[in-house]
């Protein structure tokens, strides 16, 4: 492995492989490297080197966001290699280059200007891009399920679902201005079977969805609510639940949910209802 910047450059100029579209996750970490060794650099043409390397990767990097836009308005599941390539169930809350890429892909903008959340009621975080990957991946959802994300942000759970699914998503968030950018995401890559609605997750339509995701979204009275809404649904027929963090502790603490697989707050969790 190159040791400092001098090596890092000289590295990432020879490589011609790290050109490849495809090799993004290479890619951002050559970016990253640089970035850390620049910081305690003071040579002036080792800088200027590193810096048009900078701009030359993130070009490619530019190219294939739009090349991956492309396929998806031309209705090919575009994300499907990330997908396939995904590692056994992935841990942790840190995110990783697949975040970039989705980014990169859905172009979203976070609105800074959001209305403060009452108790209970948790700000807006997304769930890491690989977690979401391994819903769609051990989920195999079929054209007659619907997800449901309550507390959607700005709508990446539901697009990814849309995007690469048969089934369809719906987000439900009380912030309209994340709505108004998850609609604007899915008009802008003309992805169908996806909606977003501004609401309390407490109010949403829970006869749409056949499995509901929750990155904890809310906790106390809330979640209690919105538990109970779901097993109202369950009482008479069968749903799903996906969940990933600390709000998957309460979650498989319900009685009348069975988890499928590994429960830990680190990685995806699916329950079934019993
Ligand atoms: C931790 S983020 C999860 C975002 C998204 N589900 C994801 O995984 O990427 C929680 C989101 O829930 C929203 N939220 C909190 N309480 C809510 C409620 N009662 N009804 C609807 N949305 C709510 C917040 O505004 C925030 O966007």
């Amino acid at each position: 492995m190159p040791a400092g910047l001098r090596e890092w450059i000289a590295y990432a100029e020879g490589e011609v492989s790290l050109r490849e579209p495809m090799r993004l996750r290479e890619r951002l970490d050559v970016l990253d490297r640089l970035e850390l060794h620049a910081e305690s650099s003071g040579d002036a043409e080792l800088l200027m080197r590193a810096e048009a390397l900078r701009a030359n990767f993130e070009e490619i990097n530019r190219g294939l966001y739009a090349a991956l836009r492309q396929d998806i308005r031309d209705g090919k599941n575009a994300l499907a290699p990330w997908i396939d390539a995904l590692e056994v169930a992935p841990e942790g809350d840190g995110y990783d280059d697949r975040d970039d890429l989705v980014s990169g892909v859905l172009g979203l903008d976070e609105p800074d200007d959001v209305a403060p959340l009452p108790p209970e009621m948790v700000f807006y975080q997304p769930t890491p891009a690989r977690h979401i990957f391994e819903l769609i991946r051990r989920a195999g959802l079929s054209e007659h399920e619907v997800v449901m994300d309550l507390g959607s942000g700005l709508g990446i759970v539901p697009m990814l679902v849309a995007m690469t699914t048969a089934a369809r998503a719906i987000g439900v968030e009380r912030e309209q201005a994340y709505v108004d950018a998850a609609q604007r995401c899915a008009q802008s890559l003309g992805v169908g079977r996806v909606a977003f609605e501004c609401g309390d997750a407490r109010e949403a339509d829970f006869s749409k969805a056949t499995l509901f995701y929750l990155y904890t979204p809310f906790t106390g009275e809330v979640m209690r609510s919105v538990l109970g809404a779901i097993r109202r649904e369950a009482a008479h027929r069968p749903v799903r639940v996906a969940s990933f963090g600390p709000c998957t502790k309460v979650i498989a603490a319900e009685s009348w949910l069975r988890a499928d697989g590994k429960v830990s707050t680190e990685s995806l969790a699916l329950f079934q209802s019993a």
